[in-house]
């Protein structure tokens, strides 16, 4: 089957009920998208379907087929990054780094939406995507810096 993934038509020989998970990390190489549970209980396998945040460890390869999808890897460029992963950097959010595709492609997509959200609509946004680290003060700082970088056009 055919996936769009970061604008790139990608074939794949793949079983149809094979998770968008695996196929990204083990079939297309993208290892930006990380395994945490399988079920829908962490966050760390987040990318998004025309836009929007979805789990990729809950979605078939065949559901994916002709939908935009794109990974951490499709986000920014280190020339170009996306405002989040610029206020990422700029707030040195990650730790371990595990949890952090999950956590940028979750806090993009909310501000795609909401571009000046709360403190209470960051934290009822990203509640699925969980961080071992604890880095969730850092997470709302930046997702606050990013707002503002959208804000500027950065
Ligand atoms: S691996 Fe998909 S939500 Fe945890
Ligand atoms: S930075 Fe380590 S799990 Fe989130």
């Amino acid at each position: 089957m055919r996936l769009i993934v970061n604008g790139i038509p990608r074939d794949v020989d793949v079983e149809p009920d094979m998770p968008l998970l695996w196929v990204l990390r083990d079939e297309l190489g993208l290892h930006g998208t990380k395994y945490g549970c399988g079920i829908a209980a962490c966050g760390a396998c987040t990318v998004h379907l025309d836009g929007v945040a979805t789990r990729s460890c809950q979605v078939w390869a065949e559901d994916a087929a002709g939908v935009e999808i794109t990974t951490i890897e499709g986000l920014g460029t280190p020339d170009a990054p996306h405002p989040v992963q610029a206020a990422w950097i700029e707030t040195q959010v990650a730790q371990c780094g595990y949890c952090q595709s999950g956590q940028i492609m979750q806090a993009a997509d909310l501000l795609a939406t909401m571009p000046d959200p709360t403190d209470a609509e960051i934290d009822a946004a990203m509640d699925g995507n969980l961080c071992r680290c604890a880095t969730y003060p850092r997470i709302r700082a930046a997702i606050r810096r990013a707002a503002a970088l959208r804000a500027e056009g950065a």
